[in-house]
């Protein structure tokens, strides 16, 4: 496990080497991409199966090729790397996702047509799920104690962050891009609605009988049981609120003070329950 920073950003050698960042800066956009943009441990496969439902109502198979990669989910960059030259050929519609912030994105991106989706979850949940997930995982460097990670997520000392410049970055660009903004809480209180949502920001209407069966197939147990080892990895709890089990007094205080003073005034806001 390897970490470095680029332009103050932490990220994951092992996962995202430099040279991948390089080929961000000459990623060919399609206006028919869909662009999934999320911090990590926000719902990014949550979101990725969503759309690809969407897209198996509207009859858009998710095919498989070279590699036996699926054109619909597996692009996220730029973890991709070595396999640009695949993503580059893949059929439209691809399904792109990336946690990058904002200044690293393809350049041709904010101006294309394709359909940006930034997706967004409480900060508090955030940094509970990734401490788990950092455990897990042995590219990612493991946490001492939920309390050292608690101090490091708030300091922005973490991968991808800091979490306030990621989410900012991009709620920057709400009044001069078209891009759809989600939240996690929202999903997990009313999925049928935020899929509705996306039905038609991607402009593929659904009736509501097939939002419904979207829902049905992408909620919390469908999700784990149906996708095998991904589905394994990529949940765990999937609930709002479980920072409360590891949150002290301290802790919740302190992430408070720095949810107000960097959101006030921005409009955007998170649930926490
Ligand atoms: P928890 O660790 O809090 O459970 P990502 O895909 O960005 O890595 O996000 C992972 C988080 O999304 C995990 O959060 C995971 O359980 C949650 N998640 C995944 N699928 C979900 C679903 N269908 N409903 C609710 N949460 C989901």
């Amino acid at each position: 496990m390897s970490t470095y920073k680029e332009r103050g950003v932490m990220f994951p050698g092992d996962i995202v080497p430099r040279s991948n960042l390089e080929l961000l800066k000459t990623f060919d956009i399609r206006d028919d991409d869909i662009m999934l943009i999320t911090y990590p441990k926000t719902g990014t496969w949550w979101l990725h199966q969503v759309i690809k439902q969407i897209l198996a109502e509207q009859g858009v198979k998710d095919e498989k090729y070279l590699g036996n990669i699926p054109n619909l989910i597996e692009f996220t960059l730029p973890v991709i790397g070595p396999l640009a030259e695949v993503v580059k050929t893949a059929p439209s519609p691809r399904v792109l996702a990336t946690h990058v912030p904002v200044d690293f994105l393809p350049p041709g991106l904010l101006g294309s047509k394709a359909k940006i989706i930034v997706l967004m979850r409480n900060p508090k949940d955030t940094a509970v799920s990734m401490f788990h997930f950092s455990q897990k995982r042995p590219e990612l460097p493991t946490p001492e104690s939920w309390n050292s990670f608690a101090q490091q997520f708030l300091a922005g000392d973490c991968l991808w962050g800091p979490f306030y410049d990621h989410v900012l970055g991009y709620w920057k660009l709400k009044d001069q891009h078209n891009i759809l903004f989600l939240k996690y809480e929202d999903m997990k209180k009313d999925l049928p609605a935020e899929v509705k949502k996306l039905c038609s920001f991607l402009e593929k209407p659904l009736s509501d009988e097939e939002v419904q069966a979207v829902a049905a197939a992408t909620q919390f147990d469908s999700m784990k049981n149906t996708l095998g080892e991904k589905g394994q990895v990529f949940t765990r709890k999937g609930v709002i609120g479980d920072w409360k089990n590891y949150f002290s007094d301290d802790q919740s205080r302190a992430y408070d003070e720095q949810y107000r003073e960097r959101l006030s005034n921005t409009g955007l806001e998170f649930q926490f329950e």
